[in-house]
């Protein structure tokens, strides 16, 4: 049976954090249909927040747009829950930062992760992980997000993905596991303190998307940039240079080169 060490988890968040260093309560299952949806039934019996689930693997991990996530064994499936007070129009700058905060911590770590917007991390131009947060609305504001993260580590991945474990100076599923639990909590931080604006330069340097070549109703067009509200920003090349198009998540697609 695959095990998962928490104390190497808690010794490596304790290094990340130092002072500022809190309880971050963690519940590993070996095996989960998802990861995701085990945390939302822990919240919904009451358990408190911020809080992580990992697994092993999972039989029916999800992935964005109502895809499938492959979780087999060896990799980091991995979900935390954060309470917000956020207005519900702001979900996708939550996962915008999630992604952003998650690309510092490992990069922190001298894994030069880039990003695929919206939220795919990619390393050598290929796949590493996704991002799938969800979240819990009442009376016009997010009160409950949960950001599940898949990272492949050591489990087989195909043709357009790519393995951290290999190539990494993390040595440890649970030293990733906090690094990542450490850049989605920074980056929430970062975002409630100096707000999305601040935080877009940075997201957009990360952006391997920037300058893609992409149709837009048929018309060519080419990406430059995302706005703070997490949309797509697309140059129309055919109808001259000043035509901006905004494309929000899930409705338009990019490739990996
Ligand atoms: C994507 O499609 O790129 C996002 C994939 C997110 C997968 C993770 S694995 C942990 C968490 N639990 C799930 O069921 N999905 C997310």
């Amino acid at each position: 049976m695959v095990q998962f060490n928490k104390q190497t988890f808690r010794e490596t968040r304790q290094k990340l954090w130092g002072e500022e260093t809190f309880d971050l309560p963690l519940d590993y299952f070996p095996s989960l249909p998802s990861t995701n949806q085990k945390l939302w039934q822990l919240l919904n019996e009451g358990k408190p927040l911020p809080r992580v689930v990992i697994a092993g693997q999972q039989t029916a991990g999800k992935g964005q747009w109502g895809r499938q996530w492959q979780s087999s064994l060896g990799g980091l499936y991995l979900s935390l829950a954060l309470s917000t007070q956020l207005p519900a129009t702001n979900s996708h700058q939550l996962t915008l930062c999630s992604g952003w905060g998650i690309a510092q911590a490992l990069r922190s770590k001298a894994v030069r992760v880039n990003l695929k917007w919206p939220n795919d991390l990619l390393l050598n131009q290929k796949k590493l992980g996704g991002i799938l947060s969800e979240t819990r609305i009442q009376n016009g504001h997010i009160t409950q997000a949960v950001i599940g993260v898949g990272i492949n580590w050591q489990n087989s991945v195909p043709e357009t993905g790519i393995n951290l474990q290999p190539r990494s100076q993390i040595t440890s599923l649970e030293s990733l596991a906090a690094v990542v639990a450490h850049g989605i909590i920074w980056g929430y931080q970062q975002y409630l303190a100096i707000g999305i604006e601040k935080i877009l330069p940075s997201y957009l340097q990360m952006l391997s998307s920037k300058g893609r070549k992409v149709l837009v109703d048929g018309f060519p067009g080419t990406v430059v940039g995302v706005t703070a509200q997490g949309d797509l920003k697309i140059r129309l090349n055919s109808l001259g240079a000043g035509v901006e198009v905004l494309r929000s998540p899930g409705t338009i697609s990019l490739s990996y080169r």
